[in-house]
């Protein structure tokens, strides 16, 4: 057990500089803030401590620009959000590690909120400089972790800081995020059915092989659907393919066995672009100048049939190409499912930034029990049951 920030005092508090590491990796667009889930996220820890007349100073990271400034990568815009979300003055202030940021932490009125450049314009952030950890540490008097999504990268703000600057506690979302995950770990309600897509199988093989002890049903889709169909010998045409993850994919489908469930059906097309031609196949007669970029209706019906009798849930990665609204219908499907799961009683976490997105832009987002702010995180925590970033945090007394 960690110690966290619910469990300090008025007193630890009051009038001191509380470094929070926080995960503003959001996406920008046209020099504006285009969503600001993670932004949101953070504010009941940030209420949290101006209420108890805290000076919170905030550190993220924002892209990943390589160790050197680049104003494409600015927090500017994040600094003006956050300010109209808390309705309290936010400044602004960089480099992270520069003597002007010490000043304007020191300077920091009680109501107001610090937060620094980018973390990774500094070459040492990524390597866990233990000197930048000591720069960093001078900003606060004691340190939040709440920067869930980032919470498995070993970086100075996250590892380095924590191991010098005490107390060192979890913020409330990463308490928020830890207790709902703990959830799927540990004795879920049955069926537990887990959904899992996306383009990426290589980053997943571990959580699969970890959820194969637990859940009861597996419904693969999206991109990672192609790599275990080509892995059981069906042709797949262009079809968007893990070829260096076919050993793992049949191996995982073999342990499986019934458990792993693939599309029964997929839409296909001759590119992404082609959306007025796409159409359904079955899975044994993709042609060969055609690609899967989605789920299909049979498909649909099947894994919301599946979910609808689930306990619980968990769902990282999109069915298809949902960006493109020819191949959305598959992830709109399950995130509907999933929402209705949850109206039924059913305990449900989305992970993932794809599949959260689309459960946002679906507006569903609250309906569901957990939208995890993290993807890798996420994922990470659920297969191995530890995090880099939760761990460099002090005990529970
Ligand atoms: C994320 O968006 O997953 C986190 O902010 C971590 O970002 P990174 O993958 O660039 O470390």
């Amino acid at each position: 057990m960690k110690r966290t920030l619910r469990r300090l005092g008025p007193t630890d508090l009051g009038g001191r500089r509380v470094l929070v590491r926080v995960d503003y990796n959001v996406p920008l667009e046209s020099g504006e803030v285009r969503d600001d889930a993670r932004i949101g996220a953070t504010l009941p820890t940030l209420r949290h401590l101006l209420d108890a007349g805290g000076r919170p100073v905030l550190m993220s990271h924002l892209g990943r620009p390589g160790g050197s400034p680049d104003p494409e990568l600015s927090l500017a815009p994040v600094a003006v959000r956050l300010e109209a979300l808390l309705e309290r003055p936010v400044r602004f202030a960089g480099p992270a590690d520069s003597e002007e940021a010490l000043r304007e932490s020191r300077g920091l009125e009680t109501g107001s909120l610090l937060l620094l450049e980018n973390l990774r314009f500094l070459p040492g952030e990524k390597k866990n400089d233990p000197e930048l950890a000591r720069r960093l540490a001078r900003l606060g008097d004691l340190y939040v972790n709440d920067a869930f999504g980032a919470c498995h990268r070993k970086h100075c703000s996250v590892v380095g800081v924590p191991a010098v600057l005490h107390p060192a506690v979890a913020g409330l979302l990463v308490e928020a995020e830890l207790g709902a995950l703990d959830r799927l770990r540990s004795e879920p309600d049955r069926p537990f059915i887990v959904i899992m897509g996306g383009a990426k199988i290589g980053d997943k093989i571990e959580l699969m092989e970890a959820f194969l002890g637990r859940a009861d049903r597996i419904l693969v889709g999206g991109a990672m659907a192609n790599t275990f169909l080509k892995a059981s010998g069906r042709e797949i045409g262009f079809s968007l393919v893990e070829d260096e993850a076919l050993v793992e994919a049949r191996r995982l489908a073999t342990k499986g066995g019934d458990r792993v469930e693939l599309p029964i059906d997929l839409v296909v097309a001759a590119s992404p672009d082609d959306g007025d031609r796409a159409h359904v196949v079955d899975p044994d007669s993709i042609p060969s100048d055609a690609m899967a970029l989605d789920i299909g209706p049979d498909t649909r019906d099947a894994y919301a049939m599946a979910l609808a009798g689930a306990a619980t849930v968990f769902w990282n990665g999109p069915m298809g190409l949902f960006e493109n609204s020819a191949f959305a219908a598959g992830t709109r499907a399950v995130a509907r499912a999933v929402a209705e799961a949850c109206d039924a009683g059913a305990f449900a976490v989305v992970g993932g930034g794809d599949s959260a997105r689309a459960v946002r832009e679906a507006g569903l987002a609250d309906r569901l029990s957990h939208v995890s702010t993290g993807g890798g995180a996420a994922l990470e925590y659920l297969a191995t049951g530890s995090l880099p970033g939760v761990e460099a945090l002090d005990d529970a007394p």
